[in-house]
């Protein structure tokens, strides 16, 4: 389902606009729901030391310098983004972190990888099909660099799963169907990277789905639904009126304790 997609190439919008993209993934990355979604990712990768690793569409590469700790001393990381300005980035945090020996970061399009067959381990993908125009040439490219016997492993949320305590069911229906089918790629793509693996004839596939709890407004998930309700308001399909009265319920449920909300993120995981 085509939708308005800033992550199908951060770069499009600019240097400065795709820099604040970069450092808003690095923000992201310390809530702690997206903590828990990370150290699940970081468990299924199950990377050892000498693995030699690719991530495709690594944006400022938190997942690729959780990955690398576990490859040291002897593996490597490849961090492959559609966008030149992520890339950069991505190898200013990664010096800063002190991995920028054990991590390399480059310009790509998932769609035709710049490596030969059998390069890699491990290639996974996180909230990367989601953005691609085409998932399935992204599925065979990155079984074809993965060497027989290594594994994929895939993971996106799934915008159809959430859920959100609110007086009014309808309007909260309405703003999150919105979000889901009209921004921000394949919302539903969560739930089909199963499917993905299989099709590509991958073997032993598995999946975990990992429920994110916000309860609070530190989780990210709580700023995604105060987007949720912008973009809604921005695409007409809520009025102002009905932004105010459903961002009031939530700030109420907030400063009470009684905000609950929660997100599901598939990840699923095949054999070559
Ligand atoms: C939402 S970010 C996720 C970054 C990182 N994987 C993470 O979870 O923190 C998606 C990234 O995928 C990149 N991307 C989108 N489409 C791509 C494509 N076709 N090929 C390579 N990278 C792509 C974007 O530039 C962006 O940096």
């Amino acid at each position: 389902m085509p939708t308005e997609d800033v992550w199908s190439n951060p770069s499009l919008a600019g240097p400065i606009e795709a820099a604040r993209m970069a450092a808003f993934l690095e923000e992201r990355a310390c809530c702690p729901d997206q903590l828990q979604a990370q150290a699940a990712l970081r468990r299924e990768v199950a990377a050892v030391s000498g693995e030699h690793i690719l991530e495709v569409g690594s944006g400022s590469g938190v997942l690729a310098r959780l990955v690398a700790e576990d490859v040291v001393p002897t593996g490597h990381v490849t961090g492959l983004d559609i966008s030149p300005d992520m890339t950069e980035a991505a190898r200013t945090y990664a010096a800063s972190a002190g991995l920028a020996a054990v991590i390399t970061f480059e310009t790509g399009e998932a769609e035709s990888l710049p490596y030969d067959a059998g390069s890699f381990d491990v290639a996974f993908a996180a909230r990367l099909l989601l953005h691609a125009g085409d998932p399935r040439l992204v599925m065979r490219e990155l079984r074809r660099v993965v060497r027989r016997g290594g594994r994929v492993v895939l993971m996106d949320w799934d915008f159809g799963t959430v859920a959100v305590d609110h007086t009014d069911r309808a309007l909260t229906r309405r703003i999150l169907e919105w979000r889901c089918d009209h921004h921000g790629g394949d919302n539903w793509s969560g739930r089909t990277l199963r499917s993905h693996l299989i099709e590509a004839g991958f073997r032993d596939v598995r999946v975990t789905a990992i429920v994110c709890l916000a309860l609070d407004d530190a989780s990210s998930l709580t700023a995604s639904l105060w987007r949720a309700a912008d973009v809604a308001l921005a695409g007409g399909a809520i009025s102002q009126a009905e932004h105010t009265a459903w961002r009031g319920d939530l700030d109420a449920r907030l400063a009470s304790s009684r905000f609950c909300a929660s997100v599901v993120h598939f990840i699923a995981k095949g054999d070559r």
